[in-house]
């Protein structure tokens, strides 16, 4: 028989399951939409982000997938403004950066991925594992609203010392995200042409 305890944490649960899916009916773009109309976005509102949204958004990341389910991940979420300047000092001096309500810091963890998958574990897994979280929260961003931009343009050494990071932990991306100031124009996507990017075996 289930505990009491067991029993009222599983009432909660789908409590949380029946809020979180009408927040989403409400909210969510279909996928497809979010897609086609994700843009970069570098000019932000000073509106700061709800912690709920936040925390919404970090658990579409924590829903990637990952090699053996291994999650290699952590995730920094940077309020403080002195923090926000230094990682846009890190990033070469890319000032959206540090005026962005918030800065997501994506970490991979590669001894994490090494102990299951050696080398390919550490050089590729993690990084794809990682990648896959960003693009997941950039999409449930706009979902809630919300602009981001992927910036991979810093000196790691840089951004560990500002977190005092442990060796342990590779940067891998700063997200910064906010209410967008300006949305980039909708525009025809220039995609490499398609006989370039895809093969089609049939
Ligand atoms: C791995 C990666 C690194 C990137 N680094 C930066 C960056 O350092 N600074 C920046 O402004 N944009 C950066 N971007 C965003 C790209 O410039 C942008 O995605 C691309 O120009 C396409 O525009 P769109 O995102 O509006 O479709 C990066 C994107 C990726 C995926």
């Amino acid at each position: 028989m289930q505990e009491f305890s067991e029993l009222r944490i599983n009432a909660y649960r789908e409590s949380l399951d029946v809020l979180c899916s009408v927040e989403v009916t409400v909210l969510s773009k279909n996928v497809i939409e979010a897609i086609e109309e994700r843009r970069s976005v570098r000019q932000f509102k000073q509106d700061p982000i709800p912690e709920s949204v936040v925390n919404r958004i970090i658990d579409c990341g924590l829903k990637a997938p990952s090699a053996g389910n291994i999650q290699p991940w952590q995730f920094w979420v940077i309020w403080r403004p002195s923090l926000k300047a230094a990682l846009a000092e890190a990033a070469f001096g890319q000032e959206f950066v540090g005026q962005a309500p918030i800065v997501m810091v994506v970490l991979a963890e590669p001894a994490r991925s090494a102990t299951r998958y050696g080398y390919r574990g550490s050089e590729l897994y993690c990084i794809q594992d990682t990648a896959a979280a960003v693009q997941n929260m950039i999409l449930a961003a706009l979902a809630y609203g919300i602009g981001s931009c992927w910036v991979g343009a810093f000196d790691e050494k840089k951004v560990s010392k500002a977190l005092n990071l442990s060796e342990r932990f590779r940067p891998v991306a700063l997200v910064p995200m906010g209410y967008p100031a300006e949305l980039p124009a909708r525009r025809p996507r220039s995609c490499r042409p398609l006989e370039e990017t895809v093969i089609t075996v049939q």
